[in-house]
């Protein structure tokens, strides 16, 4: 098979990206642009030694589980890669890739229940975070200011005035924004030629819906800041508080470490069930709102926390799980590598009047050995890592303590499903498991996990 070869293929699975999966001889071929189901005219873009990868030049036959992607920049933007399958078929997608993950770890599930995915009614405007890169090019004759998302693995910046992930005011924000930023012939930052100012636009919503706008510059004073400034604190659309963040680093992080508020408290906040959570420009929260409260529900369900237990929340991000846990339990005690974090847990503590919880920043790795140290004992476990999952220290350390539940919280099936063994090695069986529709339209998913000694 050759770069350019056109072949016909029936397409029998999804991947993880998205892509149509097809089989020539047993030989794998991922095809973008095509669903389960579909009868295809592709052509070869990539040849691998395992596998090839091709894009779709014709549908043949149409696969029944084939929707019409609602998004304008659904196939130059690669964000919601499955909008183009029906979203119960997405569902099922996602889920069949959690259970064939321990499949192929060799993870015993047999005795575990297993239940539905938990889906959204709307899987639509879910998202309460979104980041857009900015680049301006003022030698064109029309369009001079891009804002939007990077292709899939790409370099190319896609114009993005919609997207139907997130609330449809921030739609109307970065139209606004567009153009505040051309009549102020504001310049863009050029890694290379480290040149221009702005390089992202980030927004977050809360629960009242007010928005926080962050403007992300390479450096606090540039040409034009003032009249750019006083455009942006008209803009309206329930933006409560503007920030600009300074990032002066080459790297593809999107903010950096310095905030200046520009307009109202810099911070705002948000609510997940009765508690309240203070969200600064760099605060981790869950992007689905509606979905982390069926994912947190779910998490405390499986824990089934008694009045006596000690708990520890490993990967706390803000102290969200620690402070909807700590009103069944003895205590919490919570890490997070983030000092902002931990610091905003504190808060976090402090505004709902919660006095049974405490946190520390660090690794969860190496401050886990010190608690075990220290005889600190634990009855159940929650962990939420990131997508690497847990480190093997962290691991030994949890073993050693023996809580009688660890509930993993994780998003990405790979990282879950190598913990498992490793914890289930150690004496542990899986008892349930949930997977979550977080990301709807994107190829992740979250997965809840209760883990209870053997
Ligand atoms: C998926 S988030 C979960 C946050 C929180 N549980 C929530 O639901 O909002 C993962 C968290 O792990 C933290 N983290 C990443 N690596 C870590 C490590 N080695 N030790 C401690 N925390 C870490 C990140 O800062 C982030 O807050």
């Amino acid at each position: 098979m050759k770069i350019k070869d056109k072949l016909i293929l029936d397409i029998i699975d999804v991947n993880y990206m998205g892509r149509g999966v097809a089989k020539l001889d047993d030989f794998v071929i991922f095809v973008i642009g095509a669903v389960t189901g579909d009868k295809v005219e592709a052509e070869i873009t990539e040849v691998k030694k395992k596998y090839c990868v091709a894009e779709v030049k014709k549908i043949i036959n149409s696969s029944e589980y084939r929707v019409e992607a609602k998004c304008k920049n659904f196939e130059k933007c690669g964000g919601c890669a499955l909008m183009n399958l029906k979203y119960d078929k997405q569902l099922e997608f996602k889920n069949n890739q959690v259970l064939n993950s321990f499949k192929k770890a060799r993870v015993n599930i047999e005795d575990a229940k297993i239940n539905e995915i938990i889906g959204m009614e709307n899987p639509y405007r879910y998202r309460n975070k979104t980041a857009f890169a900015v680049r301006t090019d003022y030698k064109k004759s029309s369009n001079p200011v891009t804002i939007g998302t990077y292709g899939y693995r790409t370099h190319r910046l896609i114009d993005i005035d919609e997207c139907l992930i997130q609330d449809e005011k921030v739609d109307i924000l970065l139209r606004k924004i567009k153009k505040i930023i051309e009549d102020n012939k504001i310049e863009s930052y050029d890694k290379r030629k480290k040149t221009g100012t702005i390089r992202h636009v980030v927004f977050r919503k809360n629960y009242l819906n007010e928005i926080m706008l962050i403007v992300v510059t390479s450096s606090e004073h540039f040409k034009g800041k003032e009249k750019f400034l006083a455009d942006l604190s008209a803009i309206g659309e329930d933006v409560v508080t503007i920030i600009q963040n300074i990032n002066t680093k080459v790297s593809s992080d999107i903010l950096g470490r310095r905030n200046i508020v520009l307009f109202g408290k810099g911070t705002f906040i948000d609510k997940i069930f009765d508690k309240q959570f203070i969200v600064s420009p760099s605060t981790f929260l869950q992007v689905n709102h509606e979905q982390t409260e069926k994912l947190y529900d779910t998490a405390m369900r499986m824990a089934d926390i008694k009045k006596t237990d000690t708990v520890l929340d490993l990967y706390c991000g803000s102290g969200t799980i620690s402070l909807i846990a700590a009103k069944q339990s003895l205590k919490v005690l919570g890490i997070d590598i983030v000092r902002q974090s931990i610091t905003d847990a504190k808060t976090n503590a402090r505004i709902n009047n919660t006095k049974n919880v405490r946190f520390v920043c660090g690794k969860v790795e190496e401050k886990l050995p010190l608690w075990v140290d220290a005889k600190i004992e634990a009855d159940v476990i929650l962990i939420d890592p990131p997508r690497v999952g847990c480190d093997i220290e962290a691991i030994k350390s949890m073993m050693i303590m023996k809580p009688k539940k660890i509930v993993y919280i994780s998003c990405n099936p790979s990282t879950l499903t190598r913990d498992a063994s490793s914890i289930i090695e150690a004496g542990y069986k899986i008892s349930e498991i949930q997977t979550v529709d977080m990301f709807c339209h994107t190829s992740a998913v979250e997965t809840v996990v209760l883990f209870e000694k053997r």
